[in-house]
Formats: structure tokens, C-alpha cells, sequence
């Protein structure tokens, strides 16, 4: 899609829930990402502790939002085990929640075979305290397997299509970094949803045809780490990594540039940076991930603080090169 056709777009309300692709489930704009509350610190340079993680999951099921990411291997399991303490102590999900999970490789050898997939979600089920979740999604085989051996008889994605059909999740996904990737796993017509991170932000716009793809097919695109990992929020010099890795200088002194230019209009950066996904009719979901209940007011400001349509093309013009993004 061409940038300039974005131009004029209205962000929507971010406590309305809508329909989430073909699925009929209905979530709100922005989804809580849980990978800061299952402390790692290698990750994102700092600890977070067994009540802080507790006080913000209590704040999310409380919040405006209805839709809660997590994953089999945040912490090795410590953001399911967190966030399926306090859905003990409620006696369950609350009514409308959308409690979205991932099936992970083996932690120790990698394996990322049908029968892991299947032991992935039961872990996660045990753990969240729950009997199926709404959408379990493939994550990240990048890592460990490759398209042809994800898609192959008796492989991953046949056993996550079996636990569908056995109602252990509701609908399937499919979650990874490469963009190449997650075009041909949409191809395949499985899947009813796709998280691609950090590559539709200010600063990097590498998902731009999978948007497309995704949009035409009705497989619900849900845009992960908006802020990429805390850089466009918590700044280039307290977050200097972009996607949890050592960055390009251009990315951060492009961001320094971002920064000015939101200065002069009285706007902050991470206004900006999340409503850049918001705003995107292609996006059915944004996951900004938080560890802090105070978080829950914060990004609800950020998602509804004005911003003059022509700022859109003034931080473009700060837009790092292509060869400075991830892939
Ligand atoms: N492969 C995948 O499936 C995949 C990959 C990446 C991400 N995800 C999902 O997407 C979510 C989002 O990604 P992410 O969490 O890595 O990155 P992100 O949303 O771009 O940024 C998260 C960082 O922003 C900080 N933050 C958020 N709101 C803030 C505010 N109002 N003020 C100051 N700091 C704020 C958080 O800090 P605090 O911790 O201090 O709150 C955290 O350090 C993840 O949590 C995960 O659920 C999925």
C-alpha cells in the first residue's frame, strides 16, 4: 500500500472491541503484550518481580482492553504461570476476554515436532489454568524448523490444526519475525491470524506486504512491539536496542530526528509510534507490551492524544534506509 494513501486516516476508539478477521471473535484495537512481565532481563535490560507482574495482570483483566498475548517460553513459562495465578484466584478468564497463547519449541532441544506441539499446549493450558484458549498460534519456528518441515505430514502445523479441531483452541496463528516467512505461511490458507513484530513501526516498515496479504485474505493481522521493544517509547538512550538486538546507529539517530520533530508539535514519540499501527485499517490488533499497571492509563492516553494529520509525513521524511531494518 502506498504510504501516502494512510494520509487522513482516524485512529480508532481503543476500547471498542471489533471483529478480529474472519475469527467472530470481537477485540479492542490494542492487545497487552506479556513478553516485559515474564522477567527477561536479557531482553529488556531490567527485572520485574512476582507483584509487579501480578498488580499489572489484575490491571489488564480490570482495563479497557480484551485481548491478553502470551506465549509457552516468555520466561520460560513464567508469564503464563503469572498471568494463570490471577485467573485462578478470579475462578477464570473474565467474560469476553481473549487470552491468545503460543505453542514454542522444546526449551532444551529445540524439538519442534507435532508431538511438542501438542506438549506445548498442554503446558500452557496447566499453567494459564484453563481447558482451551481462543487462538494459539506457532511461534517463532524460524528458530528451530523450516517452512517445508513446519508444513509436513505428522509436523507442527498439522498438530496445531488438530488441536483446533479437538477444541483446544478456538482458532490458529501463526507468529514469527521474517516477513518472507509469514507470507507463505498465509498463503497456505491455515491460518486465521498473524503476529509479525517489529516491522511495521516509525521506524522500520519491512511488513508492509504481509499487511496487504493478510487483509485480502481476512487472516487478522495483529502488529507486535510498536514501540520496537521499548526503544520509541522509553527513548534511544535509556532503550538503545531495537528487536532486542544491538541496532544500526541510523535507526536510534533517526528516532533522536523522530523525537524533534514530535517536540515541535507537543506530541510524544510514543503517541506517535502507536497510533502510526492504530491508524492502519490493515491492523486488527496493536500488542504493546507492559509490566506496569500505571501502564493501562499511560497507553490509553498515548492511543487518543491528538496528533496533526501532517506530522505523518514529517517524521517520514526520518524514515532510516531499508538496509538498516531487521531482515
Ligand atoms: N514472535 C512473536 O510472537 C512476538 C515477538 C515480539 C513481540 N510479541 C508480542 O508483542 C508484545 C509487544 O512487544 P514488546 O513488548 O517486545 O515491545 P513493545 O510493545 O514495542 O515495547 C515494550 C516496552 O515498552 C515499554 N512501555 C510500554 N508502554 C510504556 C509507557 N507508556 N511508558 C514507558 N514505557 C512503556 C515497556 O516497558 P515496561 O515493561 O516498563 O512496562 C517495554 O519495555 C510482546 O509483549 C509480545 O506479547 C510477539
Amino acid at each position: 500500500m502506498p504510504l501516502d494513501s494512510l494520509d487522513g486516516l482516524t485512529v480508532p476508539d481503543p476500547s471498542v472491541r471489533r471483529p478480529f478477521g474472519r475469527t467472530g471473535l470481537a477485540v479492542t484495537p490494542i492487545c497487552v503484550g506479556t513478553s516485559p512481565l515474564a522477567n527477561m532481563p536479557g531482553l529488556y535490560g531490567y527485572e520485574v518481580g512476582e507483584q509487579r507482574a501480578r498488580a499489572t495482570v489484575e490491571a489488564v483483566f480490570d482495563g479497557p482492553f480484551n485481548f491478553l498475548d502470551t506465549s509457552n517460553n516468555y520466561g520460560n513459562g513464567s508469564a503464563e504461570r503469572r498471568i494463570g495465578a490471577v485467573v485462578r484466584d478470579r475462578g477464570g478468564v473474565p467474560d469476553g476476554f481473549v487470552l491468545a497463547t503460543k505453542v514454542d519449541a522444546d526449551p532444551d532441544t529445540g524439538d519442534f515436532s507435532g508431538e511438542r506441539v501438542r506438549r506445548s499446549a498442554e503446558e500452557s493450558l496447566e499453567r494459564l489454568g484453563v481447558d482451551n484458549v481462543p487462538l494459539l498460534y506457532l511461534h517463532d519456528p524460524e528458530y528451530h524448523i523450516t517452512f517445508e518441515e513446519a508444513m509436513s505430514p505428522g509436523g507442527a502445523v498439522e498438530a496445531l490444526v488438530a488441536l483446533r479441531d479437538a477444541g483446544v483452541a478456538d482458532h490458529i496463528g501463526i507468529a514469527a519475525g521474517p516477513i518472507g516467512l509469514l507470507r507463505d505461511f498465509v498463503a497456505t490458507g491455515v491460518f486465521d491470524a498473524v503476529i509479525s513484530h517489529n516491522r511495521w513501526t516509525l521506524v522500520n516498515r519491512e511488513a508492509d506486504p504481509l499487511l496487504d496479504d493478510a487483509f485480502e485474505r481476512g487472516v487478522a493481522f495483529v502488529n507486535g512491539a510498536p514501540y520496537g521493544g521499548g526503544m520509541l517509547v522509553k527513548g534511544p538512550d535509556a532503550q538503545p536496542r531495537y528487536c532486542y538486538r544491538e541496532t544500526a546507529e541510523a535507526v536510534r539517530e533517526s528516532v533522536r530526528a523522530m523525537q524533534r520533530t514530535c517536540d515541535e508539535h507537543g506530541v510524544p514519540l510514543a503517541a506517535a509510534a502507536l497510533q502510526f499501527s492504530l491508524r492502519d485499517p490493515r491492523v486488527a490488533s496493536t500488542i504493546v507490551g507492559l509490566s506496569e499497571p500505571e501502564r493501562m492509563e499511560e497507553t490509553l492516553r498515548l492511543a487518543t492524544t491528538p496528533i496533526p494529520p501532517g506530522l505523518w509525513n514529517e517524521l517520514d521524511r526520518h524514515l532510516p534506509s531499508p538496509p538498516a531494518w531487521l531482515d
